[in-house]
């Protein structure tokens, strides 16, 4: 079932765009509240390092679906009461993400909570299968996009800012692999959906971004 809400805006892209720091201002000028979607595939990444299970193994895998405990609370992530914020970022888990992502019942789980959250409306949510799959009936659909370099370029500075040294190209091939993971997956692979309105981020400031959606919200409200 896929839940026609209409007070919800769906922003969808590639990583490194921007779609969480820019959803997260949106929801806040709205009043309304922000689900980090990307953040649940992460925790259930986490999950799956931490119990050392195969991707291959059905039954651990279900195992595990069956006993999971996500909560997002402001800018937290909870998994079984944990807070998992800054492990869910780990380089360990953002490997695995993409893999752990692609699994069908992986999405089917998860698609069913963001369902079942989203459902009150007042949300704005970020993924890559927001507009497509998740919530085919939001109100406003954005598909946000920047060109590879501008996004490696924000993700390099966002790590040289936590004190990291990272290589310029080595942040642009992991982007380019997850991007052509994401995008060539069988199921709910990232791509615009038809009514959603294509943004290109690329020479805009952060402020610009979040005018741009709240007054396409407020011209569709
Ligand atoms: O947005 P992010 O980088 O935190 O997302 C982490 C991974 O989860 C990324 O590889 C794509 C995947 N993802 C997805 O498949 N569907 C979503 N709705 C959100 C994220």
């Amino acid at each position: 079932m896929t839940a026609s809400v209409l007070s919800l805006i769906a922003i969808d892209g590639p990583s490194g765009v921007g779609k969480s720091t820019t959803a997260r201002r949106v929801a806040a000028r709205l009043g309304w509240q922000y689900l980090d979607t990307g953040a649940m595939y992460r925790a259930v990444a986490l999950a799956v390092l931490r119990a050392g299970i195969s991707l291959a193994d059905a039954a651990a895998l279900e195992g595990l679906l069956a006993g999971l405990d996500l909560a997002q609370r402001g800018e937290r992530v909870f998994l079984a009461g944990e807070d998992v914020s800054e492990a869910i970022r780990s380089q360990e888990v953002t490997r695995l993400v993409s893999p752990v992502s692609a699994l069908p019942r992986v999405r089917e789980v998860l698609v069913e909570q963001q369902r079942r959250i989203g459902a009150s409306g007042g949300w704005v949510v970020d993924g890559r299968d927001i507009g497509t799959v998740v919530f085919t009936g939001a109100c406003c659909k954005v598909f946000l996009t920047a060109s590879p370099e501008a996004r490696a370029r924000r993700r390099f500075l966002e790590l040289e800012a936590k004190g990291g040294s990272p290589v310029f190209d080595e942040v642009l091939q992991d982007q380019q692999h997850r991007d052509a993971a994401d995008s060539s997956r069988a199921v709910a692979p990232l791509r615009q959906a038809e009514d959603a309105t294509a943004l290109d981020s690329s020479n805009m400031s952060l402020d610009q971004v979040v005018d741009w959606i709240v007054a396409k919200h407020q011209a569709h409200a």
